[in-house]
Order: structure tokens, then sequence, then C-alpha cells
């Protein structure tokens, strides 16, 4: 169990700085940081790859990140941020801020990790303003039946090396479920293979 948690702590934020950190990444960063505005949470803020892309409307981000080394990771990237970040929860499942806390909210590649994302849906919900708005862009559960048998397949492979990630989960129908009416959306290939590239980028409104 040891060995566990040391490949968890030590070498999976790194595995997720430089799989994360790619260059075919960037315009998808772009793109859904740019509606952001106002107090913004990221819950699953990494080693920081997305703060480059915020956009001059946000005006504080809090991180939610539970891996030490990521926000280590982060600091390069954290001196040269134009807006105030700072780390204030460790788990996206129980956010420790009061109703009304945030205008917006990002989450990019999230989704897929946190154990029980219902409840972290639920949390963002109650922290944003009314009419808040949730910014994603998520892998998940690709739209061809075949790519999805591969995906169920390799899930519980996929948890072991990539920090909990799942392969299959259907973030879209999980972010209605919790409540979020979708403005934006789109659904597409990246350019890996589906059944790790099927992605989701949109808006979703907390009202
Ligand atoms: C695949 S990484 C994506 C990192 C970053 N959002 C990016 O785009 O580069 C998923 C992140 O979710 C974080 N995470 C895992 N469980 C979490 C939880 N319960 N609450 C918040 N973040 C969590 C991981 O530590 C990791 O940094």
């Amino acid at each position: 169990m040891e060995d566990v948690g040391i490949y968890r702590d030590r070498f999976v934020p790194r595995l997720v700085d430089v799989a994360c950190g790619m260059k075919a990444n960037e315009p998808l960063r772009e793109r859904v940081c740019s509606g952001l505005s106002g107090r913004v949470i990221e819950p699953g803020f990494g080693s920081g790859l997305n703060v480059p892309f915020y956009p001059a409307a946000v005006t504080s981000v809090t991180a939610v990140e539970p891996a030490d080394l990521g926000w280590k990771l982060a600091a390069g990237r954290l001196a040269a941020a134009r807006v105030p970040v700072d780390r204030a929860g460790l788990d996206g499942q129980r956010l420790p801020f009061p109703e009304n806390s945030f205008d917006t909210a990002l989450s990019t590649w999230t989704m897929c990790t946190i154990p029980d994302i219902d409840a972290a849906l639920a949390e963002l919900r109650r922290v944003l303003v009314p009419g808040g708005t949730l910014h994603f862009v998520e892998h998940g559960l690709a739209p061809d039946p075949k790519v999805q048998r591969w995906q169920h397949r390799l899930d519980p492979l996929q948890q072991r090396i990539a920090g909990g990630c799942h392969l299959n989960r259907d973030i879209v129908a999980i972010i209605r479920a919790g409540g979020f009416e979708i403005s934006e959306l789109d659904v597409f290939k990246g350019r890996g293979p589906a059944f790790i590239d099927s992605q989701s980028l949109g808006v979703a409104s907390s009202a």
C-alpha cells in the first residue's frame, strides 16, 4: 500500500503535468477559459496549466487540489500569473466555502478523476452564485458503442496508472444530472485514440 501512495503522490502529478501539458491541449484551454470572469473556483487545479489562459475578466482564482506536488509544479506559472491564485481547498467533494462565493468555475480533465463526481458538482452548485457558470473540457465515454466496450474494459487499468482517472464517465449526462443546464457544448474526438480522447467542451449554468 505504501508503494501505491508513493506512486500517487510523487509520480502521478508529474505524469499529469506532462500528459495534460501537451501543446495540443492549449487551444482547448484557451477556449474553455475564455468566458471565465470574476471569482473563479478551479477544482483539480493540478500543476496550474490553465494559469496562462485566465482572461482579464478574472479577478481571483481559488485552486482546489489534493496533490501537494501538483501545486509545487505550478510555481513558475503562479509566479507569472496576472491574477491572484490561492490554494484554498484539498477536495472538490467538500468545499470549505459558503454559498455564493464564486462567479464561475473551471474544470479541465478533472471530472474523470474526482471519486464522487456527483458530490463535487453539488458542491460547485452550492458555492456558485445563482446563474454562475461551470466551464469544462473533459474526456469521457465515446459515442461509438465499440469504443465504449474498450473503455469499460480498460477503465480499471486506467484508474490504477492514472491516479483514479475513469475512461468511461458520461460527463455530459453527469453534469446535467447534477442540476446544471448546458448552454454551450462541443463534443469531438481529439487527435489521440478515441478511448482516451473523446472530449466534451462547454459551459453549464447552475441556475
Ligand atoms: C487529470 S488531472 C487534470 C489537472 C488539471 N485540471 C489540468 O487540466 O491539467 C486531474 C486532477 O484532479 C485532481 N483531483 C483528484 N481528486 C480530486 C478531488 N477529490 N478534488 C479535487 N481535485 C482532485 C488530481 O490531483 C489532478 O490534479
